[in-house]
């Protein structure tokens, strides 16, 4: 990893100056929230495949921006980036857990399942578990993992996704009764996004689209909060409550 040079490293740091890690901060959600922890005078340490993002973000937030190439369906090296990273900014505060993929396939083809479930279970898995054991051993930390409101209910036009997030929202919420069990400050927020409009989220059927910044804003405001789970935007939370007391046979028809 590239450390920030002599003359750039000298930088006045803020009040409450937090270190943030973002696994997966190169598009969309991630690239959002981590220009907004920047711009805001914060630490923030970003991951991801696409180095030449990375490079930009670093070159332009010279001294707080540390980055670290990754792919996290290579769960087993991610973890141990993770822990480079989190030595290289001197710890982390707040880890947030963003990278996942999503493809609408009718067909039920393999390779984007398995990409899907490599990605999004496997990888979100490993830097889950490395995140929450450096927190255990520094008795604090804020652990967030980006779901989506399609952990709620099955889906046909991409049952892996789905159940993917369903997967990231129950992991979340087993590591939060963990943390509580053991009586230790690590708090647990599982983001739950409508349609954030991002190179991923271009579903054709897609409404109450919130802007990146939009989505960006609403999920430091949760974490800032301590919120155990928060829907993007809010008026998805009427959704869920929808999804939640729908009977089957509506259901199986929409
Ligand atoms: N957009 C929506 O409408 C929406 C709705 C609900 C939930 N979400 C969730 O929000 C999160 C962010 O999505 P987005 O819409 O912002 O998508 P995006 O623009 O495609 O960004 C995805 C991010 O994940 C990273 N990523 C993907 N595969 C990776 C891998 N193997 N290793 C490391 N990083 C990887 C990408 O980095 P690289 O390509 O550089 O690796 C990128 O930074 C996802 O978890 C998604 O499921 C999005």
């Amino acid at each position: 990893m590239k450390q920030p040079t002599q003359a750039n490293a000298v930088q006045q740091p803020i009040a409450n100056q937090k270190r943030v890690i973002i696994v997966g901060a190169t598009s969309g959600i991630g690239l959002t929230l981590a220009e907004h922890y920047l711009a805001a005078g914060h630490l923030v340490g970003l991951t991801g495949r696409n180095e030449s993002v990375l490079r930009r973000m670093q070159d332009k937030y010279l001294g707080t921006a540390y980055i670290e190439p990754m792919d996290v369906t290579k769960p087993i090296l991610a973890a141990a980036q993770l822990d480079n990273m989190i030595l290289a900014m001197q710890g982390a505060d707040i880890i947030i857990v963003n990278a996942g993929v999503g493809f609408i396939d009718k067909s039920l083809g393999w390779e984007k399942q398995q990409l899907t479930i490599e990605t999004n279970v496997l990888g979100f898995s490993s830097i889950c578990s490395a995140a929450a054991k450096y927190f255990i051993q520094k008795k604090s930390g804020h652990l967030v993992g980006i779901s989506s409101i399609a952990s709620l209910a099955g889906s046909d036009a991409t049952p892996s996704y789905a159940a993917s997030k369903a997967y990231v929202s129950n992991y979340l919420a087993g590591l939060r009764k963990k943390f509580i069990k053991m009586k230790l400050s690590i708090q647990v927020t599982d983001i739950l996004p409508g349609f954030v409009d991002t190179p991923m989220g271009q579903s054709k059927q897609r409404f109450w689209v919130v802007s990146t910044d939009k989505a960006a804003n609403q999920i430091i405001r949760a974490i800032e909060k301590n919120k155990k789970l928060a829907y993007i935007s809010k008026r998805w939370r009427l959704i869920a409550w929808l999804m939640k007391i729908l009977p089957d046979w509506i259901y199986n028809r929409i």
